[in-house]
């Protein structure tokens, strides 16, 4: 269902396809569009990430400096306890921020909030992965000052952030003082009323043990009361004028000030920041590596970080821009502005997951679903593989966190978090957390993707089987044959992708995602067994697998149940769902969107009403297990009493809308899901762009115009793209290879720019790809209500271990 809600046009920003710039000065923002803007120019690396605020401090929304993995335990209080619930939580901090420089000429302070500004812009650069601004100040004596100050958050040094800011004295000159300083920003402001942002740990989160001061220097050590980090951060200046500057220091707060008697001309001001963290007992490693750091920025020096920036961003456009070519003129703005955030939150996430919000912001607490798995990994997997390997490494890396948990509930196996940073359960609301099982499948899911597309067995060997046996024994315990189902494997108490409807028995979902899993799993220990011995040695000594246990899951994956309706042809969603009432949706004013504010749990629980895309997500996923008609009905059945009040559902709607033929509506899906941030959709981008959405934008435009499928490593385009859009180009990168396609309405090219031979399908084609040329097939309309093609063993492009 699409309601007829706002879809508000971000006037704001003057289209351009390789930037996003902001003209209107902050102080004539609402605290909202504030908010905003602090999210759109956010600048990360995956590992650092520093909100778009600005460096005099005011007027802020939300100050913000995040660092992937970096949190603090925090007790969860429940009214009423049961067993098994998480007694704490992790709440991602807010660190001390090194952005403040403030600047003060005769004597006058510039405070963005009272200034009399002539000249503005904010300007995101796509290219540059550098964030500027221009503005032109009148002091109250009339003289006139430019300031541009240019901002990065380092891809090629994860620990490192550089600022250039720049003056432009008037004729004569001024005294001029700049005050840079490094500020710790607790209390962040409470934010009431949304569950979704829990106000986390609280202002003593950190506590400083440790300033160092020396020349332009500053250094500092925290640590964290109860997670058991140090934190060590610093700043680092260098100065360029023509004038001298005396360099003191502020008596009360040892912020760094320089001073001068300006004629005239320019003063640059280069500012470094580091940061670093650890275990409790690297106290010492901490502060030498942000010296480190520091040393490095200062002998590299601004203009060559920030090419090397520019290099960088070269790379990553080169491997995963989108370029579509349509009347709408913002569409590739939109587009590229989307992307580059998921490249700001993968690209240095080396060891870690990816927070819901990236490191744009806050909600959620920073956490780590399953949003990464299905919404961002198919992005990385075909433009990063690296960085997908990593991501899907961390969850190896607290595989026994997993394992923990699954005996602490009383299951086999492993499983895994619903929400966390560090692999503990960190989600206080068990029906639409811990029963949320089918993260796990949704895990594995990837994993199998992972390794269909890049080939490789080397992750599959040492770490993926691991998690696909430990997921597979989770499935196999946690449900039953049931006599009442003529032996149908069952898995009942658990939620589904739909957070409307909770604890739930045969989530349809779930079941199919579980039984692929365990399928899977047994596919993978059997070709091990004959195709690796050795991994498979190391694997049963991991693990104590045993003889039979494949078997098992085989069994249970076959007999698996899977509701299905006779009289309305569809899938239920779960076994009670198509007893519930329907949700009275003509009587819902607009602004009781999403519902989740403002109705009790239990009044959506018991309606005939979706949160997000389930049923047709498991169509999407595992879409060669569904003829087209019969997507269609249950696309039909859901799409009306779909709210998508969360932003994981439209894009997943738009990719099945083209599937089945739906094309405006898919166009319209995908609309929103692209703009879903800078329209500010859900009124919440303020808290921090919504990740798994753009990932998802992303899927829409591959999977849905481009109509790519991969089932079982098997990769076939079937593209159709929307009347407005006369052509789309995109690259792939598959087991090894970069793929190039450029689609029209009158044909598809494939081209492999790097690499030797490839085998795709175009439609059910096959084309054979060389380096040597490129190949071009004729546009097919979709069919109508036939069966998708699905790979047969033959067809199958890439078989592990085979
Ligand atoms: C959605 C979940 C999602 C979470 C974090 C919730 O609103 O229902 O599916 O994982 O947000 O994005």
């Amino acid at each position: 269902m699409l309601r007829e809600r706002r879809l508000p046009s971000f006037d704001a920003f003057p289209p351009d396809p390789w930037s996003l710039a902001v003209v209107k000065p902050e102080p004539e923002m609402a605290d909202d569009e504030l908010g905003q803007t602090e999210t759109m120019f956010a600048l990360s690396n995956g590992y650092l990430g520093i909100r778009g605020t600005l460096d005099e401090g005011r007027p802020i929304h939300e100050p913000g400096t995040f660092l992937n993995g970096f949190y603090e335990y925090r007790p969860i209080n429940y009214g009423e306890k049961a067993y098994g619930f998480p007694e704490r939580g992790q709440s991602m901090l807010n660190c001390p921020d090194g952005l403040p420089i403030k600047l003060f000429v005769d004597g006058e302070a510039f405070d963005m909030a009272a200034a009399d500004i002539l000249a503005f812009e904010r300007r995101l650069d796509f290219r540059e992965g550098v964030l500027h601004r221009l503005l032109e100040w009148r002091t109250q004596t009339g003289k006139r000052f430019h300031l541009h100050t240019s901002r990065l958050v380092s891809f090629a040094d994860r620990h490192l952030a550089a600022i250039e800011w720049e003056l432009t004295l008037p004729e004569g000159g001024a005294d001029v003082a700049i005050v840079s300083d490094f500020v710790e920003r607790y209390p962040l402001p409470p934010v009431e009323g949304d569950p979704r942002i829990e106000n986390g740990a609280d202002e003593n989160a950190i506590e400083l043990l440790e300033a160092r001061h020396a020349e332009t220097r500053s250094t500092f050590l925290y640590r964290t009361r109860s997670s058991g980090f140090v934190l060590g951060c610093g700043m680092d200046h260098h100065l360029e004028s023509d004038s001298d500057f005396a360099v003191g220091r502020d008596a009360e707060s040892e912020a760094l000030v320089f001073r001068s008697r300006c004629a005239g001309g320019t003063v640059k001001l280069r500012k470094y920041l580091a940061y670093h963290y650890g275990r409790a007992d690297e106290e010492e490693v901490m502060l030498a590596r942000v010296g480190a750091t520091l040393d490095e920025a200062r002998r590299t020096g601004f203009r060559a970080i920030r090419a090397r920036q520019e290099i960088d961003m070269a790379a990553f456009w080169k491997r995963a821009d989108v370029e579509v070519e349509s009347s709408d003129s913002r569409l590739q703005q939109v587009i590229r502005w989307n992307l580059f955030q998921l490249f700001q939150a993968s690209q240095r996430a080396e060891g870690h997951s990816i927070g819901v919000r990236g490191l744009t912001g806050r909600t959620y607490e920073g956490h780590y679903f399953w949003d990464t798995e299905i919404y961002v990994l198919p992005f990385l997997i075909y433009t990063a593989p690296e960085a997908a390997r990593n991501v899907l490494h961390f969850r190896y890396r607290t595989l026994d966190n997993a394992r923990e948990r699954a005996a602490e509930l009383g299951h086999r196996g492993a499983a895994f978090p619903w929400r966390t940073i560090n692999g503990e359960e960190a989600s206080a609301y068990y029906a639409a957390g811990t029963a949320q099982y089918h993260i796990n499948a949704d895990i594995s899911y990837a994993i199998r993707k992972y390794v269909e597309v890049t080939g490789d067995e080397d992750f599959l060997h040492r770490h993926g089987a691991e998690i696909l046996v430990e997921t597979a024994r989770l499935w196999r315990d946690l449900g039953f044959f049931s006599k009442r189902r003529d032996g149908r494997f069952c898995i009942n108490g658990v939620t589904g992708p739909d957070e409307y409807n909770a604890v739930v028995d045969n989530n349809y979902f779930t079941n199919l995602m579980a039984s692929e899993n365990m399928a899977h799993a047994a596919e993978i220990v059997e070709r091990m067994k004959v195709h690796a011995p050795e991994a498979y040695r190391d694997l049963v000594a991991r693990t104590g697998l045993e003889a039979e246990e494949a078997a098992e899951w085989r069994q249970a994956a076959e007999l698996m149940y899977l509701p299905y309706d006779e009289r309305l042809q569809v899938h239920p969603q779960d076994d009670g769902f198509l007893d519930k009432e329907p949700w009275d949706f003509e009587n819902t004013p607009e602004d009781h969107y999403p519902l989740l504010l403002h109705y009790h749990p239990l009044n959506l629980y018991r309606a005939q009403v979706i949160k997000q895309a389930d049923t047709l997500l498991a169509m999407f996923l595992l879409g060669d297990r569904f003829t087209e008609g019969e997507k269609k009905r249950n696309f039909d059945y859901y799409d009306p009493i779909t709210t998508h009040d969360s932003s994981l559902s439209v894009c997943i709607q738009s990719i099945v809308a083209n599937e089945i033929g739906y094309r405006g509506k898919a166009l319209d899906y995908f609309r929103f899901a692209a703009v879903m941030d800078l329209s500010d959709v859900g009124g919440n981008m303020k808290h921090g762009a919504h990740i798994a959405s753009i990932g998802g934008t992303w899927m829409a435009m591959v999977y849905g115009f481009g109509g790519m499928r991969d089932y079982r490593g098997r990769i076939s385009f079937h593209p159709a793209l929307p009347d407005e859009w006369p052509a789309m180009q995109f690259c792939l990168r598959v087991r090894g290879q970069l793929l190039r396609i450029e689609i029209d309405h009158a044909e598809t090219t494939y081209r492999l720019l790097e690499g030797e031979s490839l085998m795709i399908w175009h439609v059910s084609d096959k084309v054979e790809l060389t380096a040597a040329a490129p190949q071009t097939r004729r546009a097919t309309p979709r069919p109508k209500d036939c069966d998708p093609p699905r790979a047969s063993e033959a067809e199958v492009a890439y078989v592990p271990g085979a």
